[in-house]
């Protein structure tokens, strides 16, 4: 990964609903660094909804355009970069991330996660409860094995987690 050698970008993995996006694009406002979020990048070169991907091609195919849509961040400059809930279940795009910066895990309480998914329909698990729930236990470890950094999240305000975070 000779290529991504020089980057500094910061890669907020965690939970549908974590707060991943709202912070990182809170961040670059302060920080005047660019945001951008793999969601947005992956339907920009899908032509399609992650949701659309999800239903159409699978999980492997999404995985697949994550890290994709990784590779075109090298040589960009300092990015903030909030990353899709199931980017750490793709081996490439953890080594991508790895090799192009820093890995921080919002660590949050699947309860507090659960009150911010809006569009259940994002992913097959998110239609019950039970299917939400387990999802979130088998994603933890790999959050917390990718990470370089965990901000705890659970019972702090916005405005906490970003001065944590700056
Ligand atoms: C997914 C989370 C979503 C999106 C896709 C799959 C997941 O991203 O990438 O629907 O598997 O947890 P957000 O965490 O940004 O909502």
């Amino acid at each position: 990964y000779v290529v991504h050698q020089g980057c500094d970008h910061i890669f907020f993995v965690g939970f549908h609903g974590a707060g991943k996006s709202t912070l990182a694009r809170n961040l670059g406002c302060l920080f005047h660094r660019d945001y951008v979020d793999t969601d947005r990048l992956v339907e920009r070169m899908a032509g399609k909804s992650v949701c659309a991907v999800f239903a159409e091609e699978g999980a492997p195919a999404l995985r697949a355009r994550e890290a994709a849509a990784l590779r075109c961040l090298a040589g960009r400059k300092s990015l903030l970069v909030s990353c899709g809930g199931g980017i750490v279940e793709g081996g490439e795009s953890c080594r991508l991330m790895h090799a192009m910066g820093t890995v921080v895990y919002l660590d949050g309480s699947f309860e507090d996660s659960l009150r911010q998914i809006q569009h259940p329909e994002i992913r097959p698990d998110f239609a019950t409860l039970e299917g939400a729930r387990r999802l979130y236990r088998l994603r933890r470890p790999l959050y917390e094995r990718e990470a370089d950094l965990v901000l705890n999240i659970r019972n702090k305000t916005f405005e906490q987690v970003c001065s944590e975070a700056g």
